[in-house]
């Protein structure tokens, strides 16, 4: 089966009210585990790479990875999405090697730390969507800065994000502007601030509202309808995980995600692409840890990756499950990029403001 694009994925996964988990890959292994898992769920899938992703195993491994995962599971539908591009040269060489979206995260200037203002944000992400669109590749957007609520940082664990304190403005995204942002750079999907962090440590308790702020989803679902949200740092950090990687040797300190009933929520309102990394990354780690401490003669790489792929299989099902992408591959027929690009020069995925608001 072709490789999708987001823009086609998430239009059908509104039509049908589901969301689709999009995985971070780094390596076989993962791409092994996340597909076995699509397949066992007859689930589309998305596949994306970070920059750290593109260093570590290059473009030209990660592009035949992908051409690989294809060829072994040709029913279910691929899309490549470049995570938290920096600037317009990474997402263009992102589409080069096959990328059927990209994210411009125009929320930081291109160093990724420094949070941007509007003006440049509206300016970068519009530069890209023109170019992408143009060969019907999808773009994601991102309008607030990611971080935590209860510390007011952005909360760089895994080496992402913004430096130094956050204004509680910064770290909630503004409805208004969310719709001004879409109109003006048209963006197929929209990251949104709302309170969650990448990496292990996002909450210091179970989240309520003040620190899981869902009522912006719902605020600006009310304006867009339309729109396809994206939830970052949606690791659900489950509890039995964290205690499954200590009871190995690991030392991961007491801490709470994303719980799977708030993600829920937000798939109800308008939430389409939910980014889950640390998660896959904890359920590798403890398999590893548990092979590694259980049987300290053990030196063969496939008796530490095996247990590995299989855990990371197992969440990922959990998750296409959870989500309600399980079932929906055979419903999708990919539709090439070229046609994906008549339609944007058609004007066809022009964003829709409800109509209320649209005055
Ligand atoms: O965006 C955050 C993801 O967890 C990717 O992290 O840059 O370490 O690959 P990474
Ligand atoms: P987590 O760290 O919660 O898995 O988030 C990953 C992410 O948002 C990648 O863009
Ligand atoms: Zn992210």
């Amino acid at each position: 089966m072709a490789r999708i694009s987001l823009r086609q994925l998430l239009d059908h996964a509104a039509e049908r009210h589901y969301g689709v988990p999009a995985f971070n890959i780094n390596n076989m292994e993962q791409v092994l585990g996340i597909m076995a898992a699509a397949a066992a769920t007859d689930s589309p899938v998305i596949l994306q790479a970070s920059r750290g992703a593109r260093s570590y195993a290059g473009d030209v491994m990660l592009a035949k990875m992908i051409e690989g995962a294809e060829a072994m599971y040709p029913d279910i539908p691929i899309c490549l999405h470049q995570d938290h591009g920096n600037d317009a040269g990474t997402c263009l060489s992102a589409i080069q090697h096959g990328f059927t979206s990209v994210m411009m995260d125009g929320s930081l200037r291109a160093d990724a730390k420094t949070p941007a203002d509007y003006e440049y944000n509206v300016s970068v992400t519009r530069h890209v969507t023109e170019m992408a669109h143009l060969v019907g590749v999808s773009v994601e957007g991102e309008l607030g800065v990611l971080g935590s609520l209860e510390t007011g940082k952005g909360e760089a664990e895994d080496g992402h994000g913004a430096e130094g304190a956050l204004s509680h403005d910064q770290l909630l995204t503004d409805p208004d502007q969310a719709v001004a942002f879409v109109r003006e750079t048209k963006v197929d999907a929209l990251a949104v601030a709302m309170g969650t962090s990448h990496g292990a440590h996002k909450f210091s308790r179970k989240p309520d509202g003040a620190i899981l702020a869902l009522h912006v989803i719902r605020a600006i679902h009310e304006k867009m309808p339309a729109l396809h949200m994206v939830m970052h740092g949606s690791s659900s950090v489950p509890q039995e995980l964290q205690e499954e990687f200590n009871r190995f040797g690991g030392e991961m300190t007491q801490t709470w995600g994303v719980p799977l009933e708030e993600i829920l929520t937000g798939i109800k309102y308008g939430v389409r692409k939910v980014n889950i990394d640390t998660d896959c990354r904890l359920a590798m780690a403890a398999a590893i840890r548990k092979v590694a401490s259980t049987n300290k003669a053990e030196f063969d790489p496939r008796a530490f990756m095996k247990p590995a792929i299989t855990a990371l299989k197992d969440l990922c099902k959990a998750r296409f499950e959870a989500f309600g992408t399980a079932g929906q591959a055979a419903r999708i027929m990919p539709i090439p990029l070229s046609q994906m690009a008549r339609h944007y020069a058609a004007g066809t995925y022009d964003p829709v403001v409800a109509v209320a608001n649209a005055a």
